[in-house]
């Protein structure tokens, strides 16, 4: 079992928005805050980078008075250096880019910094670990997609062998970098998943299911497993 030993083990849960009703956004978040989550991981998408549209900045900014946690920004947009002082501007905490989006990810991940959030990477099933080997001094965050991105409610693919060579090279930095995991994770495989060496599990159709009622006990489902 490897692990992410620059950070406690404590493993935080990040509900994903997307599987949430959209129509009451602003209440889904308060409950999900309620009920237990540590992030709030909010899926922006441009139907360019990924086949499906969600919302951008404005939406975020009306949201965040519904909760004081962490909003952890899942950009999943071409081109996000255009956009990423909006979402700052809006209140994210976390920005995540995908590598696969932008042309010059060092520049990027340096300029989240300086506008005071913390930067994260997001790679796609088919990018490999090595991809961050030179910006792993500018990351506060990897997440390693185990869905292709786009969609809520697909089948997790099995990545722990990334999963556990990006915990190397986190272990190897000596500070504090989340290790998020993010498609189909759910109570069945949330287990191996942090054996690999996550620290972060995102889960939507996981936490959301059931309605607002059970989210409570959804979450602790995921953390217990
Ligand atoms: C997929 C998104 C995920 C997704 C997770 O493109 O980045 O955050 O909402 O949903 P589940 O947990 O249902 O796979
Ligand atoms: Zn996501």
């Amino acid at each position: 079992m490897s692990q992410n030993k620059s950070q406690n083990n404590t493993v935080k849960i990040a509900p994903s928005i997307l599987s949430a009703d959209f129509a009451t956004l602003g209440a889904e978040v308060a409950a999900v805050d309620k009920a237990g989550a540590d992030y709030i991981h909010i899926d922006v998408m441009d139907g360019q980078f990924v086949p499906n549209l969600t919302f951008g900045a404005p939406i975020i900014k009306d949201l965040r008075p519904h909760s004081d946690k962490v909003f952890d920004v899942h950009l999943m947009i071409d081109t996000p250096e255009q956009l990423v002082a909006d979402f700052a501007g809006a209140g994210a905490d976390i920005i995540t880019v995908h590598g696969e989006a932008t042309a010059h990810l060092h520049k990027l991940l340096q300029t989240i910094r300086d506008l005071g959030k913390k930067a994260g990477v997001a790679l796609n099933p088919a990018t490999p670990a090595e991809s961050l080997k030179h910006v792993m001094p500018l990351l506060d965050m990897v997440l390693v997609m185990t869905v292709n991105p786009g969609f809520g409610g697909q089948k997790h693919i099995d990545l722990n062998d990334k999963i556990s060579a990006i915990a190397q090279m986190i272990a190897a930095e000596r500070r504090d970098i989340d290790l998020s995991v993010d498609g189909g994770v759910c109570a069945d495989n949330a287990q191996s998943i942090i054996n690999a060496g996550a620290n972060v599990l995102v889960a939507g159709s996981a936490v959301f299911k059931g309605g607002a009622e059970h989210y409570a006990a959804n979450i602790a489902k995921l953390r217990e497993s």
